[in-house]
């Protein structure tokens, strides 16, 4: 599997990146000169932080600047896919990934695999998929190529024999973009983009407070589809379209109203989303 995602795809954020560079790259790359310095490095990285802030484009851009094989697995996923076999589920991914060594493998939603055990709603296959995962993970040597990275929106939802020494030892919490980094999303998709002069990226970052990075591509995203619609309405016919498509522009005023229509997803309830009929 090829994560093609590149650290200069992800805004800001530097400081987890730095991070994750010395706890998942610098192992998998030198391993020979951490065990000459007897360095201990994480045997398992766990990323925590809200939903939409770059968990998932992280570990996968991690990979991929490790020159790492990548393997991902997706807590649901495993859980529908190995049903009533979980052990063997676990048991598979890591066999896979000492042969694929150098490898990453990423577990997305661990939280759906690793509730807290004995809590009211986990069942007798969740609970011998988290002793296979901690089993295999003791197994686990240190700098033989093989790390472990897992991401939860609930950290509050993770067994803690999990977090142990030799586990999942090194937390990375990856938090909801601050305006610099906002600023620098917007940069990210709106590159080479056709913008009018008007553009200000900045004003758009001070008006998206509390939005997450999966809520600025929304907004970049929205800016450009409200372009679309406005041009097809205009030319209704692919060679108008085609003769006429270096006039289009996204200007400030598709930004600041693709802003508003994000605000207005984000305040509705799952349920109300679901009688949009252009939510994306
Ligand atoms: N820092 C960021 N830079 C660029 N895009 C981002 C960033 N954070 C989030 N995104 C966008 O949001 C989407 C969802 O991000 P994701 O990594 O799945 O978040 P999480 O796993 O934390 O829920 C990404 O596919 C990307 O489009
Ligand atoms: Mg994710």
């Amino acid at each position: 599997e090829s994560p093609d995602v590149e650290w200069i795809d992800i805004g800001g954020l530097d400081e987890v990146k730095r991070e994750l560079q010395e706890a998942v790259e610098w192992p998998l790359r030198y391993p020979d000169l951490y065990t000459k310095l007897g360095h201990s490095v994480p045997k398992g990285i766990l990323m925590h932080g809200p939903s939409g802030t770059g968990k998932t484009m992280l570990a996968k851009a991690v990979a991929t600047e490790s020159e790492a094989n990548f393997i991902s697995v997706k807590g649901p996923e495993l859980l529908s896919k190995w049903i009533g076999e979980s052990e063997r589920g676990i048991r598979e991914i890591f066999r896979r990934a000492r042969q694929a060594a150098p490898c990453v493998v990423f577990f997305d939603e661990i939280d759906s695999i690793a509730p807290i055990r004995g809590m009211e709603g986990v069942n007798a296959g969740t609970e011998r998929m988290v002793s296979q995962l901690l089993t295999e993970m003791d197994g686990i040597q240190e700098l033989n190529g093989v790390v472990i990275i897992a991401a939860t929106n609930r950290l509050d939802m993770i067994d803690s024999a999990l977090l142990r020494p030799g586990r999942f030892d090194k937390i990375v919490f990856v938090p909801k973009p601050d305006i610099s980094t906002r600023l620098k999303i917007l940069e990210i998709y709106a590159k080479e983009k056709p913008l009018t002069s008007d553009v200000n990226l900045q004003r758009i970052a001070e008006l998206t407070d509390g939005f997450s990075g999966a809520d600025m591509s929304a907004v970049a995203n929205t800016a450009i589809s409200l372009v679309l619609h406005e041009y097809l309405q205009k030319y209704s016919n692919p060679e108008d379209a085609a003769k006429h498509a270096s006039e289009a522009h996204v200007t400030m005023k598709h930004f600041e109203d693709a802003v508003k229509k994000i605000k207005t997803q984000r305040d509705m309830k799952p349920g109300e989303k679901l009688t949009l009929s252009q939510y994306r």
